[in-house]
């Protein structure tokens, strides 16, 4: 994707950072070897929500190493990302190399609400991605335990999450389980 006019984006967060920065990571679950958290996860990097401005820090350089992209106008994706900032629901969060000035990792939280279990909100965990060079680095556990725990904080009465077999003993780390229920789908583009 070409360079975008600065002017166009800017570093507005999609959502309250300082929701991110106020979990109680001492809920987490997970092992984390060195220690890092949400506000401190090493050296040079940030934990933080999408901003527009992160479009021209490779922040669809990163989701293509999850699934095809397709080809996304600045004006698209601006306006994708403050439908998702308005509606409230959701939160995709980032990791950025300071350093770099590049997005290194990406994961997202949605927030769907219901009528049943009286008006709950359920959690839904998407796009948990981290660049080639940036793995094992435990970006992809920092990011799956913060949105954990953020649905929770949230109250969202469960959460849950489609992934290949292969990724299922990662998320079982953060107390995640296998569903008897099927997933089903229907595709309609590519
Ligand atoms: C899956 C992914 C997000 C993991 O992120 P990561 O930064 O490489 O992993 P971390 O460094 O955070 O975590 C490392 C730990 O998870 C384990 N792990 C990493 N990938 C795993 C996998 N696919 N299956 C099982 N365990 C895995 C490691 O063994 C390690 O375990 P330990 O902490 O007990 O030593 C990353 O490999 C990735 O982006 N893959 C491509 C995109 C993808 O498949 N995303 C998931 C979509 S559902």
């Amino acid at each position: 994707m070409m360079p975008v006019a600065t002017m166009m984006l800017d570093d507005t967060p999609m959502f309250d950072p300082n929701i991110l920065h106020e979990l109680d990571w001492s809920e987490n679950t997970t092992t984390f070897s060195p220690a890092i958290s949400p506000l401190d996860p090493g050296d040079g990097l940030v934990l933080r929500p999408l901003c527009t401005a992160d479009l021209n820090r490779g922040f669809f350089k990163v989701l293509g190493q999850l699934t095809e992209t397709g080809v996304a106008s600045p004006e698209q994706f601006i306006k994708t990302f403050e439908h998702m900032k308005r509606s409230g629901d959701y939160y995709v969060t980032v990791v950025e190399d300071t350093n770099l000035g590049q997005i290194v990792a990406t994961a997202t939280l949605v927030i769907e609400h219901k009528f049943t279990h009286s008006c709950a909100k359920r959690g839904r965990i998407e796009d948990v991605v981290v660049s080639g060079e940036c793995r094992g680095k435990q970006l992809g556990k920092l990011l799956t335990s913060t949105l954990t725990l953020l649905s929770k904080r949230l109250n969202c009465y469960k959460i849950t999450l489609e992934c290949l077999p292969k990724n299922v003993d990662f998320y079982k780390k953060f107390g995640y389980s296998v569903s008897e229920e099927n997933y089903m789908f229907q595709r309609f583009f590519n």
